[in-house]
This record gives C-alpha cells, structure tokens and sequence, in this order.
C-alpha cells in the first residue's frame, strides 16, 4: 500500500538537515489523486488544508475496503463481520493513543469532529463542575466553536466568559493571560494553533501556569494534529480535542482525548445504545470509558480512514512534514511581504499551517475568487474567527494554508495570481 511507501528518504525541496530529512513531496503529491487535476484550465493548487487536508490514496482505499469488506456494526455481533469492524475501530484507538501519547485507550472518545469535542466537554465538564459564579477562561483568538460552547455553558450556569486578550502581532502575552486565572476559573480552553493567524500558542507554559493554580486546560489541537507532533502525557493538559478531516483522514470523526478521572467524574454527553451496562426504567448503570460517551452506532468507517491517516503520517514523519511547511511559510511570507499593497494579519514569532493577509482594500472574497480563475484554492473570509477580524479592523482575510504535499512553486503560483488581482482592481 502508499501508506507503507517511505518518503523521507530522497529530497525534493524542503528545508535538508541531519534531523529533518526533505520530504519526497513529488512522490507524496502521487498519492493523492485529487491534486493530479486542471482548474480553469489550469493546474490545481490547493491551499486551503486549514479548511480540510485531501485524502490520500491509502485512506480512500481503507474507507472503500471497510465498506466493500468488513462492514457492520460494532461492540453488538458475534458474527464475523461485527468482530472484524470491533477490530478495526478499537485499533485504530489504539493508533490514536500512540499518536497523541494517551497513557490509556479508555481516555480517547470518537467524536464527530473537534466541534463536537468541546461541546462535549463544556457541557460533561460543566454539568459536573461549573456553577454560579464560576468562570471559563478561553482567549481572544478562539475558533467560533471554542467561544460559543462555553458562552452557551456559562449562560445556563450563571457563570463568567474571561477572555485573555491578544497582541498586534497576534500572540497572548502571558503576563495579561495569568492576571485572569483566578480562584473562581473552572477551567480554561485554548487553541494550540490558531486557525486565523497561524500562531503556535505556548501550550506548556500556559498549562503549566494553569495547573499552578489548579485549573484544567483543555487544548483546541484541530490546527496543530497535522503539524506538530503532541505528547498529552508530556503536556500534561486535562483535554485534547482534534480532527481527522484536517489530518488527510475523513470527514465527520474526531477524537477527544481526556484523563481518565476526570471522564470519569463526568455525567454522559449523549444517552442512546453502547453508552449502558444495564437499563431498566428505574435506572441505568452506564458503560465503562470510553463507551460511556460513545452513544450510538459510530462513524466506524471514519475511524477506519482515521487509522490510515494516522498510519500515512507516521511513514512520513510528522518533524519532517512540520519543517517542510515551516520552509513554506517562511517563503510565503517572504513573497507576499514583497508583493505591494499586502499586509500580513498574524505575525507571531511561532507559526505553523498558515499565512493570511489582505490586499489593499480589495475584499477577501473578491481576491479569492479571481484566484479561483487561476486554479489557486485559498480559503476567504471571516475564518469562524470574527472576534480575530474585530480585534485587526477587517471584515475577513485571505488564508493560504499548507500541507505536506504543497511547493514553493505553488506559492510563486500564488504570487503571480496575486499580481493579476491588481491588475484587475487597477
Ligand atoms: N475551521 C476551519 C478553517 O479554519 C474550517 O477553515
């Protein structure tokens, strides 16, 4: 299969050191079929993976193989095709544990995405320990999906959104962030890489300086699982949420990540089939973790495409993918920072997946769609992040983001369509 193809081994571009070998991108770029087609007329470029990675051959041959093959449901048969798909789902658990580092397969819940991680937790995590009173701490560069779960927890509860404030430069400076970690903060929520601005948030630090007093974090990692390699265990944070969508997996399946007491500690998400040990209609004694929050039949085939991506990482390296895009967003910000009339919104010193800017005062969706023209995949707008777009005075930005398989001939594309924009707008 592709996915057991080693890429790091002859280099075509990418930066080329002892510990961060080029990756093979030509060789990667064959394994993704969608890549190989013309937009426009012209060559796709596709830089829009902060929005959903492509898949590779090796996961699209794993969710067709799953439905062609082993399809059924889970936990519930005796029959074959039951106990292959059990397998193939509780395998992959075991993949994503060693991914991410969990001590435990019990501490890794399937969910339908990183969206649905939070929400989970705010409500199992609130349910439990939030009350009148008490406050949320999250900061000013939240994803709309780790604001609105909470503001939707703390209006129920009688609780307080606090929001860490954020820099020009698009950073958190840690000394405003500790002034709001107080006795009554119940828990604090953070992205470890902003979808909007690219920032590398410094998660141990801040985790660290949350524990000092006694609050549990929670890591938004949707924008990091493809860039840099996690260690929860090493991190020591309470939750961990991601996607496989924007880890070259499926759609529709993600994964939260908590420690085991605290799931443990915690009421039921959703009830429904497979979260029960026994029902009566008096009582019902729940499943143990995972299950207690995996209600329902699950996204098996995701979980299946899930443990492919996770395997087509892992033959690549996920060190030599970050420094490869690293390389890439050095060059973009060079290019575009040379390109005038562009200004960079996001200039953190720590970056990783992305770069966005603006053009003059040529809206976003204008600048997106005539590069549409040109067969280049940006994704415009407000990024799911309008307080970001408030804090910089703009409506929107456009996004270049990057994966494994991008170039730096992609980005000269990018640049060139950039100057027919203007020529456009005159
Ligand atoms: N949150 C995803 C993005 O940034 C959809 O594009």
């Amino acid at each position: 299969m592709n996915s057991q193809v080693n890429h790091k081994a002859a280099g075509a571009g990418g930066r080329s050191n002892a510990d961060t070998p080029a990756l093979d991108v030509e060789r990667i770029r064959k394994d993704f079929p969608v890549l190989n087609q013309q937009i426009h007329g012209k060559p796709l470029v596709y830089l829009d993976n902060a929005a959903t990675s492509q898949k590779p051959q090796a996961v699209i041959d794993a969710l067709t193989h799953y439905y062609a093959f082993d399809n059924s449901n889970v936990h519930r048969g005796v029959h074959t095709l039951s106990m292959r798909a059990t397998d193939a789902y509780e395998n992959t658990r075991e993949k994503v544990r060693q991914f991410i580092n969990a001590q435990d397969q019990s501490e890794l819940i399937f969910v339908r995405g990183t969206t649905e991680g939070i929400n989970l937790v705010a409500q199992s995590f609130g349910q439990a320990y939030i009350h009148s009173g008490d406050e949320v701490l999250i900061t000013a560069m939240e994803h709309h999906s780790n604001i609105v779960p909470w503001q939707i927890l703390c209006e129920d509860r009688g609780a307080t959104l606090n929001v860490a404030p954020m820099n020009e430069a698009g950073e958190i400076p840690l000394d405003s962030f500790e002034k709001l970690l107080t006795d009554r903060t119940k828990i604090f929520s953070v992205v470890h890489v902003s979808n909007a601005l690219g920032t590398v948030n410094p998660v141990a630090k801040m985790i660290q300086m949350a524990h000092n007093r006694g609050i549990p974090v929670l890591i938004d990692g949707a924008q990091a699982a493809p860039h840099i390699e996690i260690d929860v265990q090493a991190l020591d944070c309470e939750f961990y949420v991601f996607s496989s969508h924007k880890m070259y997996g499926p759609t529709g399946i993600g994964v939260v990540y908590g420690k085991h007491e605290l799931l443990d500690a915690m009421p039921p998400y959703q009830g429904g089939g497979d979260m029960i040990a026994s029902v009566t209609f008096e009582k019902t004694i729940y499943n143990t973790l995972p299950h207690k929050f995996e209600a329902g039949t699950p996204n098996v085939a995701g979980v299946v495409g899930l443990g492919a991506a996770i395997d087509y990482i892992g033959s690549i390296g996920l060190p030599e993918i970050g420094a490869h895009e690293h390389n890439l967003i050095e060059y973009a910000e060079e290019k575009l920072l040379a390109v005038d009339g562009v200004q960079l919104i996001g200039t953190a010193r720590n970056k990783a997946g992305c770069v966005s800017f603006v053009l003059e005062d040529i809206h976003p969706h204008d600048v997106g769609t005539i590069l549409d023209q040109e067969g280049i995949a940006v994704r415009t707008g407000h990024h799911c992040t309008q307080p970001v777009m408030d804090f910089f005075g703009i409506p929107a930005t456009s996004r270049a983001s990057f994966g494994m398989y991008n170039t730096k001939a992609e980005i000269d594309a990018l640049i060139d369509a950039i100057h027919k924009v203007k020529e456009v707008f005159g």
